[in-house]
């Protein structure tokens, strides 16, 4: 058995997670000497800061140290695409809790203590916290970008129906169960080796280096695992790792920080919040035939990775549709809020949300089902299949997986049922969508798109790999060992991915953008390739030499079930691991590095066009909901869920992510609130205040399909990308919503923000019942 690519094997470190044999950053056991380490935060989200007093701290027994922005040795500011982020604050602060103090103690009450009597005063600033405020005083990070093609103005003005509207969609809380987590070790010659819970090791490097003026080489950044980043982690364990390292190169102790909860969910970013200006003009079979959106993004104090975030936003905001005539304009507005930053999809989400949005109110307007709206605009094969940006949606398979779908979840029957349903029942009110996605795969940044992995190979014929990939739970790790395995021909248990280290795997991007196994795999893959190239050179002659009559001849060596042959004479086999074994004492080098950059793909951000995408990811959900007419409350009753993500090489595993990302969409589209008070304080910092899904919400009846395609021929193993796609199939849900309040008063606009909480349900359903007027443009 060696083909394991395509298998259902499960996550390495399934048995550890269950038994607590697998370790996170809080469960190492603490060096002779280690030091607790945490901060004090600006008590203000905007002001100058006047004083800063530590020395009741300092009087603490077991308080070691307390340093500020004075005692940074490098650059106190860093940044990955613009250096305004500050390690910490300096003079200025920016959002509630920013960094001021770090305190080391040689025990967490003396820490905790400490953190209590540490004085911060500010003169403070009225805070901008909304996205209407940042627009009134013009304040932005970064210019304006745009993606846009045809004729909108024109086009609007002469299409026979037209709408527009505010669309208001929720930031997002990550929500990973491992907190923010680093401990660094001093080591010999300045460096410092420091472990942290990163999705971006190679970024941790960078910071520490920068900010304590150290070169690249004394710094090493491990990564053994995360318990969960969705982003949250692609950025922003930075200032964290950096505390740890700055103690630990001011003490010379190892020095560990770990975030609780609370003080995570204050002071780092989040989802952005977006507001959408959006204007639509169409037929009236509901084609859309021009659409302008101006899009606002929530995006904290620093830049943080907003301009790309706003980037992607502009790229999805097309979705699954054509439109002809398109203008998309996006702003990141400044406000004194932790920067907000990656959370799964990137933007996506944002930018499909207003489309689908636009789709289900043509629907309301013309009085038809939205799935006719949606059929009449989605991407065609060999026309219609040109995205704004000028991509063509290559062997695109939209269409049919509409079709199937709408067949399989039997969308037409039900729809009837739900007419009657909803011309009965005077408590509650059903709903039913289906919404499509098409979500491009690759960094937008394309210098991103490239991944390295060391592959050695020992002499027992066993295989250990390391690549630039964390593991946070999605399961790289599994896959990359899959493809490995089937490159030698052996055992996937012959093969064990290695903790990421900086050590190993030099220049690496940060495992995001859903792409991690394309990339690093792509690499583990090359890397084999290059060692079974000297092996098939040294078996030619080893099994030439073995055989009388036999010339050597590489191309005839072939791997199978663990054992290496000649095809010329199929029954002399040598095992994997003996070959190894001699290769070894002939001096064959069995190690190497592959490198992989994904081909073909550019995007040009000043005229907003190119292919900025290796291929895209496509499915479609359906989903139906009843809604309670007095309170509100909204439950999911069934939701089909079809993707297309191309050969899996672990069907297991994606079938985890698929079912993981949409519960995690849908906590995004209907429960989750971020809850600030005017000083910019979150209120809702907890999970008691913070509602993410639970098990009671999960739909009661939940199908997941894999559409079959195999024509992703150009990726790792045909496969295609799965981790964050899933997160916006559940825009059905919040269609389905929208669907049901269309139910409520057939006449009237409706204006559903996201997330449709029950109490937005109800506001909604309170104003519908008021309010008999169709809003039109003229
Ligand atoms: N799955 C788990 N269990 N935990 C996570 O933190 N992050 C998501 C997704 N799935 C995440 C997850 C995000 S935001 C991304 S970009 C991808 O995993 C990254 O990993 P991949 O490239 O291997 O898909
Ligand atoms: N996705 C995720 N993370 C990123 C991207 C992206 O497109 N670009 C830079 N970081
Ligand atoms: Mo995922 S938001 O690209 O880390």
């Amino acid at each position: 058995m060696t083909n394991s690519v395509g298998k259902s094997l499960p996550h390495d470190a399934a048995p550890g997670h269950v038994t607590g044999q697998a370790l996170f950053i809080d469960d190492f056991p603490a060096m002779a000497g280690e030091l607790h380490v945490g901060f004090v935060g600006s008590p203000v989200a905007s002001g100058e800061i006047t004083e800063i007093d530590v020395q009741a701290a300092l009087q603490i027994p077991g308080v070691v140290g307390c340093y500020t922005a004075a005692d940074v040795s490098g650059h106190n500011v860093f940044g990955l695409i613009v250096a305004d982020d500050p390690f910490l604050a300096d003079g200025e602060v920016l959002y509630v809790g920013q960094p001021v103090v770090v305190i080391a103690a040689e025990t967490p009450e003396a820490l905790a203590e400490a953190r209590r009597v540490v004085k911060i005063e500010c003169h403070a600033r009225t805070p901008i916290l909304t996205i209407e405020h940042a627009i009134r005083e013009n304040r932005y990070l970064g210019p304006v970008r745009r993606i846009a093609r045809g004729k909108v103005a024109e086009n609007l003005a002469t299409a026979p129906h037209r709408l527009q509207g505010t669309f208001n969609s929720g930031g997002q809380e990550q929500f990973y169960l491992e907190s923010q987590a680093a401990i660094a070790y001093p080591g010999e010659q300045g460096q410092l080796v420091v472990h942290s819970s990163t999705q971006n090791p190679t970024e941790i490097q960078a910071v520490v280096a920068e900010v304590l003026g150290l070169g690249l080489h004394q710094v090493v950044c491990i990564c053994k695992r995360m318990g969960g980043a969705f982003g949250g982690k692609e950025s922003q364990a930075a200032i964290p790792a950096i505390m740890a390292a700055l103690v630990a190169q001011k003490t010379g102790r190892s020095a560990r920080v770990i975030y609780n909860k609370d003080d995570d969910m204050r002071v780092t970013g989040k989802r952005h919040e977006y507001l959408t200006r959006w204007e639509v003009g169409f037929n009236d079979a509901g084609q859309v035939l021009a659409v302008r959106y101006e899009f606002f993004s929530n995006g904290g104090a620093t830049t943080d990775l907003s301009p790309s975030v706003m980037e992607r936003t502009l790229l999805h905001a097309d979705n699954c549709y054509y439109f002809s005539n398109a203008e998309f304009t996006g702003k990141v507005c400044f406000t004194n809020l932790p920067p907000n930053t990656a959370f799964r999809g990137f933007g996506g989400p944002q930018g499909m949300a207003v489309t689908e949005n636009v789709l289900e109110s043509i629907a309301e307007y013309l009085g038809i089902d939205a799935l006719e709206v949606r059929q009449a605009n989605v991407y065609g094969v060999d026309s219609r299949n040109v995205t704004p940006y000028g991509q063509v949606v290559d062997k695109n398979h939209l269409t049919e997986i509409f079709t199937k779908l709408a067949a399989s979840s039997s969308y037409k029957s039900r729809r009837a049922e739900i007419d009657d349903f909803n011309a009965k029942s005077r408590l509650q009110v059903r709903g039913l969508a289906l919404t499509g996605i098409k979500f491009g795969i690759s960094f937008t940044t394309k210098f991103l798109n490239q991944g390295n992995a060391l592959v050695n190979v020992y002499t027992d014929g066993t295989v250990q790999v390391s690549t630039g990939a964390t593991e946070m739970g999605q399961g790289v790790n599994v896959k990359i060992r899959q493809l490995v395995a089937d490159e030698f021909a052996i055992d996937p248990h012959c093969v064990l991915v290695m903790a990421t280290s900086t050590e190993k795997n030099n220049n690496t991007s940060p495992t995001a953008a859903s792409a991690s196994t394309d990339l690093n795999g792509a690499a583990a893959v090359i890397a084999c390739q290059e060692i079974k190239a000297r092996l098939r050179n040294f078996a030619a002659e080893h099994l030439a030499d073995s055989e009388s009559g036999l010339v050597a001849s590489p191309e005839h060596i072939c791997f199978e079930d663990g054992q290496v042959y000649d095809d010329r004479q199929p029954r002399v086999r040598v095992g994997f691991g003996q070959l190894c074994d001699d290769a070894r004492r002939e001096r064959v080098d069995l190690g190497a590095r592959g490198f992989f950059a994904t081909p073909g793909i550019d995007f040009n951000r000043e005229t907003g066009r190119g292919t900025p995408f290796f291929y895209f990811t496509q499915g479609a959900a359906v989903a139906e909901v009843v809604i309670d007419r007095f309170t509100g409350e909204m439950r999911v009753l069934r939701t089909d869920l079809l993707i297309d993500i191309g050969n899996s090489i672990n069907p297991g595993i994606d079938r985890g992510q698929i079912i993981g990302g949409f519960i995690q969409g849908m906590g995004w589209v209907t429960n989750e609130c971020l809850v600030y008070n005017e000083r910019g304080e979150l209120l809702s910092h907890s999970p008691t205040t913070y509602k993410i899904p639970a098990i009671t919400d999960i739909p009661q009846v939940f199908n997941v399909d894999l559409f079959p395609n195999d024509d992703n021929t150009h990726n790792v193993a045909s496969s295609k990308a799965v981790g964050e796609p899933p997160l916006m199939m559940a825009l059905a849900v919040w269609a389905a919503a929208k669907n049901a309040l269309s139910y409520v008063n057939g006449e009237a606009e409706i204006d559903l923000k996201l997330p449709a909480t029950g109490e937005e349900l109800l506001r909604v359903m309170t104003v519908l019942s008021q309010k008999p007027l169709p809003a039109p443009v003229s």
